[in-house]
């Protein structure tokens, strides 16, 4: 499930060759970030100011809307939270560009969070719990395909982020499509794509986005987004799949370590661990180079044994 690139399988790596491997379902695990961290003095900032002082479970910075949430306090402190995220946005987006330009092709970039709190243990309910292991469901209103990219960075000082994992969306839909509910009958497909009302309502969110009602997007739905968010909770609510250890894997992200994955199409919890950067981005279903293995297009048939239970 891990596909480790060091610095040196770094520099040697493709334009295609990370995105391919994301869409295959492995997360990469960089053991040196290859993007520069805030600085010491700000990563101390950032441990030891924002626990105290947060209104949700997070601090995140929206670039579009160049906005901080998630802080209880104003002044010098929100400014330099706000100062210190939006340099991070920058640097993650720009490494990205880089090493991936066809995958980033029409993105959306979207937030740049801090996550002070401990993971472990945090009696969260269970749809917003980080502790069950489930797949992604929807960023910022309806993804209608589109692929969710998270790029993390342990911050931790010492302590290891550990996440746990039971295979890919392919594998857990073969397995589960039907129980979950989400799978088309057998013999039968499922077009997802929107009816007319549907696709009039998403333009009209999207106008209204444009226009500056930039929450207005949030609200958005499709049927993909319903199904995925159906397995989404399917997942979460189901003791019999938590406690499963069919396809289970555990692995530690050390501290300063980095990683991304396609978190729609990769099962995961986050165990333990406190303070993470964690920036988010929605890549076009049309740049992917591998479509028939995404969420999007398996969900429209009957689940089918895997296609490629390995890595390109
Ligand atoms: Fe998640």
């Amino acid at each position: 499930m891990l596909e480790t690139f060091d610095a040196s399988r770094l520099k040697s790596a493709g334009p295609t060759t990370l995105s391919d491997v994301l869409e295959h379902g492995r997360i990469i695990y960089f053991p040196e970030s290859p993007v520069p961290l805030p600085t010491p003095e700000d990563i101390t900032f950032l441990r030891e100011e924002l626990p105290a002082r947060l209104k949700r479970k997070n601090v995140s910075y929206y670039p579009e809307a160049q906005r901080l949430v998630g802080l209880a306090s104003e002044g010098d402190i929100a400014e330099r939270t706000h100062r210190i995220l939006r340099g991070h946005s920058r640097r993650v987006t720009d490494f990205l560009s880089g090493a991936m330009p066809g995958f980033v092709k029409g993105w959306s970039v979207g937030t740049s969070s801090f996550r002070p709190l401990q993971e472990r243990g945090r009696k969260l309910k269970a749809h917003a719990s980080n502790e069950l292991i489930h797949v992604d469901a929807g960023a910022y209103g309806a993804t209608h395909g589109d692929r969710i990219l998270r790029f993390f960075i342990n911050l931790h000082p010492t302590e290891e982020r550990r996440w746990a994992t039971r295979g890919t969306f392919e594998e857990l839909y073969h397995r589960y499509g039907e129980t979950a509910g989400v799978a088309p009958a057998a013999g039968s497909d499922h077009p997802l794509r929107p009816g007319v009302p549907g696709r009039m309502y998403s333009s009209l969110l999207r106008g209204m986005s444009r226009l500056g009602l930039r929450m207005a997007r949030v609200i958005d739905t499709s049927p993909y987004d319903r199904v995925m968010r159906r397995f989404h909770n399917f997942m979460k609510d189901t003791p019999e799949f938590q406690a499963s250890r069919e396809g289970y894997e555990e692995f530690g992200f050390p501290p300063f370590s980095a990683w991304m994955v396609l978190t729609d199409t990769v099962s995961h919890a986050c165990l333990s661990g406190q303070y993470a950067l964690v920036d988010t981005f929605l890549i076009r279903l049309s740049s992917c180079r591998h479509p028939t293995i995404a969420p999007y297009h398996l969900l429209q048939h009957p689940p089918a044994p895997p296609s490629r239970r390995e890595a390109a």
